[in-house]
């Protein structure tokens, strides 16, 4: 099975962004050690354009071939008129409102999430999937996540965007492993306990 992997960056106190999602505030963490560890470790969660801004863009998919992202998520592209975020990943973007994919490399998927995500899951060979958030689809997708990489940075919101969109649902994950960096970023790596 390829597993579903949630890779977000959060703050101390567990927020993926301001209230709006907005995730801006996290990039000042982004130095030579950490973004190192990311083109190193996991590049194809590196958008393209960033891949291409580091001179990163010709770099193999270790980790994952496919992305897995919510509306709203793709929408913040959207607005920068890129309609293919990770044009170096099969994308999938989840909506019911979207209608019809604004690019090629872009399939919608509008009924049956959890029935298109676990037939990605039961493909046979190729590598991971990269669930890209936001909040809501993490929540919408939390039965099906095999792993969470939580990059946490050094920073307190106060208030914000949760890790899941969604009501009290206890699943239990299994640490990993744990990578600290010189700035106070650290990031956890963890298996989901079945
Ligand atoms: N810190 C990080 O690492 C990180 C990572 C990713 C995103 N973010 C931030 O997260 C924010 C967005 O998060 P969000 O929670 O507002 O939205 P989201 O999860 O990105 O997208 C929510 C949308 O996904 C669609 N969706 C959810 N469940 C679905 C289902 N079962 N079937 C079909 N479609 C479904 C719906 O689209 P429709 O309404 O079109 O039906 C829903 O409105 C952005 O601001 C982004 O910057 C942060």
């Amino acid at each position: 099975m390829r597993k579903l992997s949630y890779v977000v960056a959060c703050s101390l106190d567990g927020f993926i962004g301001d209230e709006h999602g907005d995730a801006s505030a996290m990039l000042r963490f982004l130095d030579e050690e950490f973004t190192g560890f990311l083109t190193a470790e996991l590049p194809e969660t590196l958008p393209t354009h960033g891949r291409k801004a580091l001179g990163v863009d010709h770099l193999e998919n270790k980790r994952f071939d496919t992305v897995v992202q919510g509306r709203a998520s793709y929408e913040v592209a959207l607005r920068e008129g890129i309609t293919s975020p990770y044009g170096h990943l099969r994308e999938y973007v989840a909506s019911r409102t979207l209608g019809a994919s604004p690019d090629p490399n872009v399939e919608v998927i509008a009924d049956d999430l959890t029935g298109r995500v676990r037939a990605l899951k039961a493909e046979e060979g190729g590598l991971d999937i990269y669930l890209c958030g936001g909040s809501r689809l993490a929540g919408a997708l939390l039965d099906e996540i095999d792993e969470i990489v939580v990059k946490t940075y050094p920073l307190v919101y106060g208030r914000g965007m949760p890790m899941f969109g969604t009501g009290l649902d206890l699943k239990e994950f299994t640490l990993d492993s744990v990578r600290t960096f010189a700035n106070g970023a650290l990031v956890r790596t963890y298996g989901r306990k079945r």
